[in-house]
């Protein structure tokens, strides 16, 4: 369902080992929510790449070296599968780092991808500058459905103005606005979320896009995706969950505070800074 093709037994005591969601900031919260109502017996690790956000302005190379050093970070902490929380990643490092790590790794963009080509036809993508230059979305479609047509636009004062706390400013529909209108007038009937930072966004969006178009967001399926994946290897948690462990690279305060509207309580935020790993040259193989 996820692209993805891992084969191993689970290990005795894995299936009580968490899963790790990450991403640069609060978007990956709404990715999150999705996995809480989908398996809410599931232990999770939330990493937030806060002091290097909005990943969404980085080049290729910068993200590809944050999402190695992330990854590295979450194999240490004992995760038993990883759910990439942020577009921009899933779209500019998922198919490099998936051979690198012995674990399984899920991104949004497939899963995204499909779910979209259910609903329409003329499908618009709001993403990251990195994500809607990258094209994944529009090459993800086309390799389901070659003949549905796909507009992306980069959209990249969201996030800062998501991360500074500016959801109420009358700023963010204007510039919602600007970036929707060539959606609009292309008539798209679907469009996809295309960073997890924009559900946040819902009903500024909604009241700006005509009332037939309907909004996808990849969230619902890469969390189905991961429940598949974990029943086919055997690794469902069927005990408890822990409390959720909250980790940030930046402030733990202000992401505490800005967490707390969308979580309905107030983490405890850790801050760790993942190690730098091992550059990608030293990973070819030696003549
Ligand atoms: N929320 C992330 C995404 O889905 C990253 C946003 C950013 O840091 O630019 O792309």
């Amino acid at each position: 369902m996820s692209g993805y093709r891992f084969v191993r037994s689970s290990l005795p005591g894995q299936n009580a080992a968490p899963i790790g969601l990450f991403d640069s900031g609060l978007g990956g919260l709404t990715v999150l929510r999705e996995l809480y109502r989908q398996l809410p017996y599931e232990s999770v690790i939330y990493f937030g790449d806060t002091a290097r956000l909005p990943y969404g302005d980085r080049t290729p190379a910068q993200i590809l070296q944050y999402v190695r050093e992330i990854l590295g970070w979450m194999e240490q902490q004992g995760t038993k599968m990883v759910v990439m929380a942020c577009n921009t990643s899933s779209a500019l490092a998922l198919e490099a780092v998936r051979s690198e790590f012995d674990l399984p790794i899920l991104g949004l963009i497939l899963p995204g991808a499909r779910a979209a080509v259910q609903q329409g036809r003329r499908i618009g993508v709001i993403a990251t500058p990195a994500t809607a230059s990258s094209q994944a979305y529009s090459r993800a479609i086309a390799e389901i459905d070659a003949t549905t047509q796909v507009w992306e636009v980069g959209c990249p004062e969201f996030v800062p103005l998501i991360e500074g706390n500016r959801l109420n400013d009358p700023y963010i529909g204007a510039i919602a606005q600007v970036y929707l209108e060539p959606l609009i007038e292309q008539q798209v009937d679907t469009l996809i979320y295309g960073c997890t930072h924009y559900p946040y966004l819902a009903p500024i969006l909604r009241q700006l896009l005509p009332s037939s178009v309907k909004l996808v967001d990849p969230a619902v399926s890469v969390v189905a995706a991961a429940a598949q994946e974990l029943d086919l290897l055997a690794l469902k948690n069927l005990r408890p969950p822990a409390p959720t462990r909250f980790c940030v690279s930046g402030s733990p305060q202000t992401f505490s505070q800005l967490a707390t509207s969308w979580l309905g309580c107030t983490p405890v935020v850790e801050q760790v800074i993942p190690a730098q790993t091992v550059q990608p040259a030293a990973l070819e193989p030696v003549d």
